[in-house]
C-alpha cells in the first residue's frame, strides 16, 4: 500500500518523532542550517540518532569520547551534550571547511570547552594519539570512510579498555553489504568491519537497521572485551 515512496513516509514518520520526543535544540539545528549554507553534504546523522548517542554516552558513564568523522559537529554537540562537565570530545576530520564550522557550531553550543577538533587525516590523527599516551577513551562513535571502518574499529579497540562502546555508523548502506558492487568505494570496508565485529576476539557486539530520512542504513554497537 506505501511501498511506492518508503522513504519520504520514513522521513515524514522522522520529523513527528524528531518534533514529539527527540526535540533537538537551536544549537543542533544550527548545525544543521549553517552545514547547508556552507553547502557541506547533508550526511549527518538523524536526529532520533544523535540523541540515542548522547543516551548511550550517558548511559555508560562515558568521559572521554572520540569520534572519528566530524563534518558540522551535529553528532559531536548530541555526544557532548551527553558528558558529565569535567568531560572530553575530541573528533577527527580531515576537511578545513567541515572543521571550521564545526567549530563555530560547537562553540555556539556553549560546549567549545569540552570539544577538541583534530585536524588531518583521521588514521595519523589516531596514530598520533596513540604516541602520545592519551587517556583511553570510555566511548568512540566511528563515522567518516568507511573504506577505513576495519582500521578504525582497531584503532577504537587499542585507544579503548575493556567495556569501551563503539558505535560505527552507515553499516548496512541502502543493502551494499548483500551487494558490495553497489559501492565498490565503501562496500568492502563496511562489510570488512562486520566481520571483524563477529569475530574478533576483543569485541561483542550487534547491528540495527534503520530507515528515515537518510534512507535505508544501520549502525553497530559494540563492546570492546
Ligand atoms: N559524524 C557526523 C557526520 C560525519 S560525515 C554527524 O553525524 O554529524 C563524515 C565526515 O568524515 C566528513 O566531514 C568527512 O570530511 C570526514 N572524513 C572522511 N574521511 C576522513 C578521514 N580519512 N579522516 C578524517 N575525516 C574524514
Ligand atoms: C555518507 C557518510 C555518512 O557518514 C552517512 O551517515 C551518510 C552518507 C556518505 O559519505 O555519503
Ligand atoms: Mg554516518
Amino acid at each position: 500500500m506505501f511501498e511506492h515512496q518508503p522513504t519520504a513516509r520514513w522521513t515524514a514518520v522522522e520529523g513527528f518523532l524528531s518534533d514529539v520526543v527527540v526535540r533537538p535544540d537551536h544549537s543542533l539545528k544550527r548545525a544543521i542550517t549553517t552545514a547547508l549554507e556552507a553547502g557541506m553534504p547533508p550526511i549527518e546523522v538523524a536526529p532520533n540518532a544523535g540523541k540515542l548517542l548522547k543516551l548511550l554516552v550517558q548511559l555508560s558513564g562515558a568521559r572521554r569520547v572520540l569520534e572519528i568523522g566530524t563534518l558540522a559537529g551535529f553528532s559531536t554537540i548530541w555526544m557532548a551534550q551527553g558528558l558529565p562537565a569535567d568531560g572530553r570530545l575530541l573528533t577527527c576530520e580531515y576537511l578545513a571547511k567541515h572543521a571550521d564550522v564545526a567549530r563555530a557550531n560547537v562553540d555556539a553550543a556553549g560546549l567549545g570547552h569540552l570539544v577538541e577538533i583534530r585536524f588531518g587525516a583521521a588514521l595519523e590523527t589516531l596514530q598520533a594519539l596513540a604516541d602520545e599516551g592519551v587517556e583511553p577513551f570510555d566511548f568512540v562513535f566511528i563515522d567518516a570512510d568507511k573504506a577505513n571502518n576495519p582500521q578504525y574499529l582497531d584503532w577504537a579497540i587499542r585507544l579503548g579498555r575493556p567495556g569501551t562502546a563503539v558505535v560505527m555508523d552507515n553499516v548496512v548502506w541502502e543493502g551494499a553489504v548483500l551487494d558490495p558492487a553497489m559501492d565498490a568505494v565503501n562496500a568492502p570496508g563496511i562489510i570488512s568491519a562486520l566481520h571483524m565485529l563477529g569475530e574478533d576476539p576483543r569485541l561483542d557486539g550487534t547491528v540495527i537497521q534503520t530507515v528515515g530520512s537518510k534512507g535505508w542504513d544501520g549502525f553497530a554497537l559494540a563492546r570492546v572485551l
